[in-house]
C-alpha cells in the first residue's frame, strides 16, 4: 500500500459538499468584523476565542457558533466571509464547492435575505472568475425552529431562486427529526430545488431513513450512524446515496472518541459513496485537506482510497454532467501521473 503525500492529496481535484459558511468564520475575521460593526465580543482576543472552542457535543458547539455569526451584518461582511473560505479552497485543491448558509440565523437579527445573498453570491462569482472554483449554494433550514419558520424563510428566499440550487437541514438534530420538515421540503422540490439534510450525526439511523423517504434528499450530510443498521447500509450502497462525512467535526463534537474509531474507510470499502468534508473548519481545526490528512494518519488511507474519495465528491456533486465529466477525467489523469 502506498501512503498518499500531502502534495498528492492537494493535487487531486476535489469537491467540498458539506461546509457551513458561518462555520468558516476564523477568529481573526470575527474580531475584524466586530470592530468594523461596533460589536463587543465576549472575548478579549483571538487566543481566548480559540481556547473557548472545546465542545462535548453538537449543542455546545452550536451555542458558540450562533453567537459568532452575530458579527455578520453587511453585504461586505458576507462577501469577506465567503471569499476567505474560497481562498482556503484554492490552497487545498478544491475545484468545486457547495456551501450552506443559515439565513434564519441572520434574518432573526434583522439582516435581510438581500444582504446575505448579495454578499455571498458576489464572492462565489468572483471565486469562479478569479480562482476557477465553481460553486452551488445551499440554503439550510434550522431544525430547532418550527417548520412554519422554515416555510416563511423559503418564501423570502424564492425571489433569489437563481442564487441557490438546494435546501438543507441543520442545527440540533436530536428531538428534531426530518419528518418535522416534510411540508417545507415538498414546497422546495416544487420550486425545482434539490434537497439534502443532516441526519445520523448525533441522531439515530432512523433519521437517515426518514430524510430519504420523507424529504426525498439527494445526499445525507454526516450519516455516520448508518452503521447501526446493516439494512440501511445495504440501501445506501445499492442506491449509491452519498454521505458527506466530516471527520474532524465528528472528533471535535465527540461523535467519535478517537479518529482511529471512525467508520469512514469501512463504509468506503463496503461500497458506500462517502466523501470527506470540513463542516465548520474555523471551529474544528482544519479545512478539507486537513480532514484528508487526519483520516490518512489515523486510518492509514491508501492512495487508491484517497482517489476514490475525491471521485465520490465529484460524482455526488450538483455539477452539470459535462463539468463533472471534465473533472473526473482530470482526476484520473492526476492520479495516474502525480508522484
Ligand atoms: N450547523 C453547523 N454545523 C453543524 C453540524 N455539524 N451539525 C448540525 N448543524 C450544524
Ligand atoms: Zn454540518
Amino acid at each position: 500500500m502506498t501512503t498518499p503525500t500531502i502534495a498528492f492529496l492537494r493535487s487531486l481535484p476535489k469537491a467540498e459538499l458539506h461546509l457551513h459558511l458561518e462555520g468558516s468564520l476564523e477568529p481573526e475575521l470575527m474580531f475584524q468584523l466586530a470592530e468594523r460593526n461596533g460589536i463587543a465580543l465576549p472575548y478579549p482576543d483571538v487566543e481566548a476565542i480559540r481556547a473557548a472552542y472545546q465542545f462535548s457535543n453538537l449543542q455546545d458547539f452550536l451555542d458558540i457558533y450562533y453567537q459568532g455569526a452575530s458579527v455578520l451584518q453587511t453585504e461586505q461582511d458576507f462577501y469577506d466571509l465567503t471569499w476567505a473560505y474560497l481562498e482556503r479552497c484554492a490552497a487545498d485543491g478544491v475545484v468545486h464547492t457547495e456551501p450552506f448558509f443559515d439565513p434564519q440565523t441572520h434574518t432573526a437579527r434583522g439582516i435581510s435575505m438581500a444582504t446575505q445573498f448579495r454578499g455571498i453570491s458576489r464572492a462565489l462569482a468572483d471565486g469562479e472568475k478569479q480562482l476557477g472554483i465553481s460553486s452551488r449554494l445551499i440554503l439550510s433550514f434550522l431544525r430547532h425552529l418550527s417548520e412554519e419558520d422554515a416555510v416563511v424563510t423559503l418564501q423570502q428566499a424564492l425571489p433569489w431562486r437563481e442564487h441557490f440550487v438546494a435546501v438543507g437541514l441543520d442545527s440540533s438534530e436530536l428531538g428534531n427529526p426530518p419528518e418535522k420538515f416534510a411540508r417545507v421540503f415538498a414546497q422546495a422540490r416544487e420550486a425545482g430545488l434539490l434537497c439534502v439534510a443532516h441526519a445520523g450525526e448525533e441522531g439515530p439511523a432512523a433519521y437517515i431513513e426518514q430524510a430519504l423517504e420523507l424529504l426525498k434528499v439527494q445526499r445525507i450530510d454526516h450519516g455516520v450512524r448508518c452503521s447501526d443498521d446493516p439494512a440501511l447500509v445495504e440501501r445506501l450502497v445499492h442506491e449509491q446515496i452519498a454521505l458527506t462525512v466530516c471527520p474532524l467535526s465528528n472528533l471535535k463534537l465527540k461523535v467519535v472518541q478517537q479518529m482511529q474509531q471512525h467508520n469512514i474507510l469501512q463504509l468506503l470499502e463496503r461500497g458506500v459513496r462517502v466523501t470527506i468534508n470540513s463542516d465548520d473548519p474555523a471551529y474544528f481545526g482544519g479545512y478539507l485537506l486537513d480532514n484528508f490528512v487526519a483520516v490518512r494518519d489515523a486510518l492509514e488511507m491508501s492512495r487508491e482510497q484517497a482517489v476514490q474519495l475525491a471521485r465520490n465528491s465529484l460524482e455526488a456533486s450538483f455539477l452539470d454532467p459535462a463539468s463533472r465529466e471534465r473533472w473526473l477525467n482530470e482526476l484520473q489523469r492526476v492520479a495516474a501521473t502525480a508522484a
